[in-house]
């Protein structure tokens, strides 16, 4: 996959081009993802429930998510990759929300930061992409908030809190964000803004007119344990069942002595055994 930057996805948008996002938290998942022509990886910081073994994402730190960001870089150094803010990296004082995000892109070697609210926010937004920042917005269900948004549910199915939703949108496309995540709205709501906005719209769980969409990859390839999918989530493959599958077989080779083979074992030279003299 070529490299693309922000201008690709203006382009893409004018063009009503649909493109996909993925999640990657590691090298080798970043350089498959890249490899199949995904343009856009997020780092999100879903990475605490998907492989951090955390609950939801509160707990992620700036390192952790650093750590993901570095690997998942090296993985693939010519895709274009988003690093997601974790929760408190950018809500406490607006000067560590600036170095966080610059140090996502100093350090981790991201292209851009993604943050969730929208008007609070518009004023660091306009902050950031001044210091060079390419900044992604995140409205609807934003998981860092979920205590407050009452849990995990769908957001703006009223007429007043869908005007709200969008207000905010224009609020952070004018404050100068290049795309826009979209989570869990009414698929309505979600076409209107793609219409209104000129930034890309990326949605997760917000029907399919948006210009972009994006899945946790843990949910598409099914892996992630007993946890309840939502509605919006499609699988396409099995990885648990088929590592757990792989684990099995190879638990009942080693025991009973099928494994290593002699092939998959390595060997003296011929006449080097027939010398060799055992410890006394
Ligand atoms: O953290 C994440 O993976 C995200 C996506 C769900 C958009 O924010």
């Amino acid at each position: 996959m070529a490299r693309v930057g922000i201008a690709d996805f203006q382009a893409w948008k004018a063009e009503r081009r649909r493109f996909a996002c993925l999640t990657a938290y590691d090298a080798p998942t970043a350089r498959i993802l890249h490899g199949a022509g995904i343009p856009l990886i997020l780092v999100g910081d879903s990475a605490g429930n998907t492989v951090l073994g955390y609950r939801d994402t509160i707990p992620v730190t700036m390192e952790e998510m650093l750590h993901h960001v570095k690997a998942a870089r090296r993985g693939a150094p010519e895709a274009f990759i988003t690093a997601d803010l974790p929760f408190l990296s950018y809500q406490a004082s607006e000067d560590d929300a600036l170095e966080n995000a610059g140090l996502m892109l100093k350090e981790g070697g991201a292209d851009a930061v993604k943050l969730e609210g929208g008007r609070p926010w518009a004023a660091l937004v306009r902050r950031m992409i001044s210091a060079g920042i390419p900044v992604m917005g995140h409205l609807g269900l934003t998981p860092q908030s979920a205590s407050l948004l009452g849990g995990y549910r769908v957001q703006a199915t009223t007429a007043e809190s869908a005007r709200a939703l969008a207000d905010d949108a224009l609020q952070l496309e004018q404050a100068g964000i290049f795309a826009l995540v979209l989570e869990c709205i009414p698929q309505e709501l979600a076409r209107a803004l793609t219409e209104r906005l000129a930034v890309p719209t990326i949605g997760i769980g917000a029907g399919v007119d948006c210009d972009g969409q994006v899945l946790v990859l843990h949910d598409l390839l099914g892996f992630r344990g007993g946890e309840k999918t939502p509605r919006f989530v499609r699988r396409y493959a099995e990885v648990e069942q088929s590592i757990a599958e792989a684990a099995k077989k190879f638990a009942a080779d080693v025991e009973q002595g099928k494994y290593p083979s002699r092939e998959e074992s390595f060997h003296m030279p011929a006449g080097e055994w027939q010398r060799f003299r055992p410890p006394e």
